[in-house]
């Protein structure tokens, strides 16, 4: 599938930006790519190569490339205004829908980004409780903030709940006040939060932890303990929001945290974060507080755009429409049991995971629950897979994260990846 290829675009890439990427994509040098444009699931290069798009943006394209809907809204944005970084119609009628839509949603307030959204719910959390400690689950993403990154991708496994920056340049004073527990694991988390109680201002949870489903009964027992001691919980719905069910993890999995933090597929691919939760916590970033001990400052030059706004509210009412939820959840099964049943055939030890429009394989027997349990397994494998995928004219993330579906995926998309599939798996074979 490889065309000629131009090289001076790739060195033109790999001059300015650092490892020729906008960030965490390490693609080699050989197949790194630029490119032009989408529509629907596909995804062009500036070689005129075709990709049936995996990636979406990293979820966020929920209906496709280039969606009529919302390209139309947009244009129609813009000849209004760009920004005013104050309420518009739009953000108003954008917040409106939240409140409506999301169980935990009473106010809300617009970011720019899920990075943004996550951080402004843990300070609003800190805030409430006047207390300084946040428990993350180990091998959760919150964003790459200095919270979002800590104990994310640790390569020397510690005990609970000590924490590890993933990335140099986190504050090493954050480490003591950042409490890990293991995603899925009541008992111990709840141990870790009695321990710590005095202290804990919050505890942010990935709903569906990056592909790993959570166990029966963990959110429900989370929201409980939780509960019980008064400390704020806060879900990062940044990937599920809009996109596991209308109302995101809270609806599809019927636990109502106390904040929650959107993103992504919310904006349709446009920039966009958002924060909403509990009046009481919400009200915290009121700015006739500025003074107070317990304000909270919020400012988003970006946040709230009117042209994201558009967009997003483009995007919810295709969302809205009878069946999608069905449909994305159809797509997502068959992706995930075609794989199975490919590997199976094959005879490749590996676990498919994930829910709703999303999967991802692990090359691993042992049932995976956790960050440990996908630690444990052939990561080497997995990125060999990606990049064979990738190599076949499916864009992806070899990072090995997420397979990303969207409305404008076909059935025949579905086995077009899958006979890519297969053809790189039975390389792997030996
Ligand atoms: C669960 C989760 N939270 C937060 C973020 C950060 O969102 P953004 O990249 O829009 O800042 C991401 C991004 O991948 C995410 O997956």
């Amino acid at each position: 599938m490889v065309g000629n290829k131009d090289t001076n675009w790739i060195e033109r890439s790999f001059d300015v930006f650092p490892g020729g990427s906008l960030g965490e994509f390490n693609l080699p040098r050989e197949i790194s790519t630029v490119l032009s444009h989408g529509k629907g699931s596909r995804t062009y290069d500036v070689f005129g190569r075709e990709y049936i798009d995996y990636s979406l943006a990293w979820g966020s394209v929920i209906l496709g490339h280039a969606h009529p809907k919302i390209a139309e809204a947009v244009k129609k944005q813009v000849q209004k205004a760009f920004n005013f970084s104050y309420v518009t119609e739009q953000a108003l009628e954008l917040a409106e829908e939240i409140v409506r839509t999301i169980p935990c949603a009473e106010k809300v307030r617009f970011a720019a980004s899920g990075t943004e959204a996550t951080m402004y719910a843990i300070k609003l959390a800190k805030a409430y409780t006047g207390r300084d400690k946040i428990l993350k689950f180990e091998g959760s993403y919150h964003g790459a903030h200095d919270y979002g990154v800590m104990s994310l991708f640790p390569q020397t496994l510690v005990d609970f709940p000590l924490a590890q920056p993933t990335s140099a340049g986190t504050s090493q004073a954050l480490s003591q006040e950042v409490l890990i527990a293991p995603f899925n694991d009541l008992e111990t988390t709840a141990r870790i939060i009695d321990r710590h109680r005095d202290q804990l201002g919050g505890v942010i949870v990935e709903p569906l932890q990056r592909c790993t489903p959570p166990k029966e009964g963990f959110l429900e027992g989370l929201r409980e303990v939780t509960r019980q001691r008064e400390i704020p919980l806060i879900f990062d719905e940044v990937v599920t929001g809009f996109r596991l069910a209308y109302g995101g993890a809270q609806e599809y999995y019927g636990v109502t945290p106390d904040l929650a933090a959107l993103g992504k597929a919310m904006g349709g691919g446009f920039p966009i974060g958002a924060f909403c939760g509990k009046t009481e916590i919400m009200d915290l970033c009121i700015e006739a507080n500025l003074g107070s001990e317990n304000y909270v400052w919020v400012a988003s030059t970006g946040g709230g755009n009117p042209v994201s706004m558009a967009a997003s509210l483009a995007t919810l009412q295709e969302l809205r429409k009878p069946g999608t939820y069905e449909r994305l959840h159809g797509l997502g099964n068959a992706l995930r049991e075609g794989l199975r049943e490919i590997l199976g055939n094959l005879g490749i030890t590996a676990q498919v995971i994930g829910d709703g429009p999303i999967g991802q394989v692990i090359f691993t027997g042992e049932k995976v629950i956790d960050y440990r349990s996908v630690f444990r397994s052939d990561r080497a494998k997995g990125r060999r897979f990606m990049l064979g995928l990738f190599e076949k004219g499916v864009f992806l993330n070899p990072l090995g994260t997420k397979l990303y579906l969207s409305l404008a995926h076909s059935d025949n998309d579905i086995d077009a990846f899958l006979e890519r599939g297969r053809e790189v798996l039975e390389t792997m074979k030996a």
